[in-house]
């Protein structure tokens, strides 16, 4: 079981940030990637629907022999990990709680901001998470869907992207937020805009690298590290469009995804 892959899953392509994080942490893991491109944006749906692909995802993977299962979408994280975790029994681990711990480790004033999908948001995840590590701490929501076309369009350097942080961000200006979660798998990329408006005051938390971390922890305490002595081997699967998944993919992970598959037993 120890070299066997890791699972990954998200609703597209953003999910690849969480897999350049592992591969940095843990060079030696096999993974598994699952992008539900036919059906992303999840950001948008109800609570039930996302509910209902997120054990797709999760079965699809465990036909794939995973030995645990990262959920690199914030909103399914945040809307299915709940569940999932009581129904099934390999270790699933999501991107809230390393997210929402990291802030509450940075945080010097009390005072937090999360910015993610609307149906991130809409769950208070983060705000949950937050609360119960530390329940004096102040947390002021805001969705920024636009982020989301504007990362995968590559525009993370052009100027419009400061024009739609500036508005997105206002309502966090006057809060004295110093820690800010970026809670959606396609904000890191558009780290420097967020910053060049909230100012480097403020601390910005990135969900990815805390749960790369995490999931290391958990594969030691389990034993379940790899033991292999050679560098990792990546699988993606696609539920559509792997031309387009290949072509934005190494924005988000830094390279280029190799072996990419379009499957329909999702
Ligand atoms: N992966 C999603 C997240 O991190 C963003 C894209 C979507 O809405 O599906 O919340």
């Amino acid at each position: 079981m120890r070299n066997s892959p890791i699972g990954v899953f998200d609703s597209g392509v953003g999910g690849l940030t969480v897999v350049k994080e592992l591969t940095r942490e843990m060079p030696n893991e096999d993974i598994v990637y699952f992008g539900d491109t036919a059906r992303v944006p999840y950001g948008t749906k109800s609570a039930s629907t996302i509910q209902k692909f997120s054990i797709q995802n999760v079965l699809f993977l465990l036909k794939r022999n995973v030995k645990l299962i990262i959920i690199a979408c914030n909103t399914s994280s945040a809307i299915g990990l709940p569940f999932l975790s009581k129904y099934f029994s390999i270790p699933i681990i999501g991107v809230i709680k390393p997210g929402a711990k990291a802030a509450v480790r940075s945080t010097r004033n009390g005072r937090i901001g999360v910015i993610g999908t609307s149906a991130t948001v809409l769950s208070g995840a983060y705000d949950k998470e937050i609360k119960a590590l530390n329940s004096g701490i102040k947390v002021y929501s805001g969705s920024c869907p636009l982020f989301v076309p504007l990362a995968e369009e590559g525009w993370a350097n052009d100027g419009i992207v400061d024009v739609v942080a500036r508005k997105y961000l206002a309502a966090f200006k006057g809060r004295n937020i110093d820690t800010l979660i970026m809670g959606c798998t396609h904000y890191p990329l558009l780290r420097s805009s967020i910053r060049r408006v909230m100012g480097k005051g403020v601390k910005l938390i990135d969900s990815a690298e805390e749960t790369a971390k995490e999931a290391r922890g958990l594969l030691e305490e389990c034993g379940l590290k790899s033991a292999a002595r050679r560098k990792n081997r990546s699988k993606f699967y696609v539920s559509d469009a792997p031309d387009k998944f290949r072509a934005v993919a190494r924005r988000f992970l830094g390279r280029d995804a190799q072996a990419v598959e379009r499957v329909d037993d999702v």
